[in-house]
């Protein structure tokens, strides 16, 4: 099992270079499906989820080809619809190969993704959104069947609840669905919107008809297309929180600014100096920090998966700062880990009281989930001396290279195994 040894306390100077979305690829790797051509698709994070996405798509019988920085997808032979716990268990966006299976073969068999350790995570917005076009579920050992014999057919559904996963799964299905569908109350995240562009690109016809309504006609043919994929808005925010938390000089590369305003808005709240450009953001951590209240919502409000990171930088705020958690019920499990390192925060139902002034201290910690495990990097960058942190094979699911892009800015972390 491998760790890092994390050495503090550094200041983060120079460039890095945000790698493609993990949460636009997966949704995109999925709709691949659609097409029987052939799909290249370009920046691709080299993370290990996608590295499982592409492991289902080929036990569905993709071919699929890396050269340099793409990868071709051939789906001229792709025929199975079963997608296996094996593979389904380790990444659960492994339930969005069921949208385009259900709509390209009218029937599948998909694991049950199991719930992690930010929350129970269940489906069933999913599963009852694609039945309202058409899809006869059976539940069984752990496995969704799912049967549509007529194919899908168009009609205008609400979801219950904002759902980036449920949006994209139906999304996906209704391309191919018969006649109009409407989705209302969609998520809006901009990977929703990269994976809309990408079927765009292929043929599909899509138009948002308001903030959160989307009109979808079925289409019976997709086109051959290469496409590359956004830049990873999360890995951005981490990295310009490392830099606000460790006073350094910042600059991120490969951004689109305006995504990520509301985080940028954020650090420049609580003390930050930004300057924006085209496609780089540069940041100035300050001494003083300034404490804020703040919870996670549905884009465009401040997301969940930053919601670890922002944490440990109001560790070093100079008062106590509030912080929301309102989109998993489980998403504090980073708060033992960094009280382990001297933080000072009380979790009460779904808020955290985060006290401020404080001075971590070096620990032997243990990753929970993929943000928690960057959020442990960030603190342990901040204090003298060596952490230690297990279990980062949480991290390497959706961080590209982290320790190369830290090393690489003045941070010194060691990979052991
Ligand atoms: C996506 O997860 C992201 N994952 C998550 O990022 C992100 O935290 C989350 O959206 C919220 O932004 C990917 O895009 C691969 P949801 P998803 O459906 O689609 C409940 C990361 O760190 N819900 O928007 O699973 C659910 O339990 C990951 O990169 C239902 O109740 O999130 C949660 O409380 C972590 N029933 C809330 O809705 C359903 O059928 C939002 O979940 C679906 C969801």
């Amino acid at each position: 099992m491998q760790k890092l040894e994390v050495f503090g306390a550094k200041k983060l100077k120079g460039q890095i270079n945000i790698s493609g979305s993990k949460n636009a690829s997966l949704p995109i790797l999925a709709a691949t499906l659609l097409s029987k051509n052939r799909i290249t698709l370009k920046n691709l994070p080299k993370v290990k989820d996608i590295e499982t996405m592409i492991n289902l798509l080929q036990s569905l019988g993709s071919i699929t080809k890396l050269n340099k920085q793409s990868l071709i997808i051939d789906n001229s032979k792709q025929k199975k619809v079963f997608a296996s716990y094996n593979l389904v268990k380790t990444m659960r966006a492994g339930i969005l190969v069921l949208g385009p299976l259900i709509a390209k073969f009218r029937k599948a068999k998909v694991s049950l993704p199991g719930g992690c350790a930010i929350g129970t995570r269940p489906v069933d917005i999913h599963l009852k959104s694609l039945s309202k076009l058409g899809v006869k579920f059976k539940i069984l050992g752990g496995y969704v069947h799912a049967n549509a014999p007529k194919g899908l057919i168009g009609t205008t559904i609400r979801f219950p609840k904002i759902s980036v996963g449920a949006t994209e799964n139906l999304i996906i299905a209704a391309c191919f669905a018969k006649g109009k569908t409407i989705l209302n109350n969609c998520a809006i995240e901009p990977e929703i919107k990269d994976l809309v562009n990408f079927l765009l690109k292929m043929g599909c016809k899509i138009t948002w008809i308001g903030k959160r309504s989307i009109k979808i006609y079925g289409v019976k043919q997709i086109k051959e297309i290469s496409y590359s994929i956004m830049f990873d808005r999360i890995e951005a925010g981490t990295y310009l929180i490392a830099g606000a938390l460790t006073e350094g000089n910042l600059q991120i590369n490969n951004v689109i600014p305006k995504i990520i305003k509301t985080e940028i808005d954020v650090l420049k709240k609580v003390g930050a100096k930004i300057k924006v450009y085209r496609d780089k953001v540069n940041i100035i951590g300050s001494k003083k920090i300034k404490s804020i209240e703040i919870n996670t919502s549905p884009y465009p409000g401040f997301p969940t998966d930053l919601q670890a990171q922002i944490m440990v930088l109001l560790c070093k705020a100079n008062k106590k700062s509030i912080i929301q958690e309102d989109i998993f019920e489980n998403r504090f499990m980073h708060v033992a880990e960094l009280n382990r390192m001297g933080a000072q925060i009380l979790v009460k139902g779904n808020k955290a009281e985060v006290k401020g002034n404080i001075n971590f201290a070096p620990a032997e910690l243990m990753a929970t989930d993929l943000r928690a495990s960057v959020s442990l990097i960030l603190a342990a960058l901040t204090t003298k001396g060596k952490s230690i942190i297990n279990r980062i094979y949480h991290l390497d699911r959706g961080y590209e290279n982290i320790e190369k892009k830290l090393n690489k800015v003045g941070a010194k972390i060691r990979r052991v195994n």
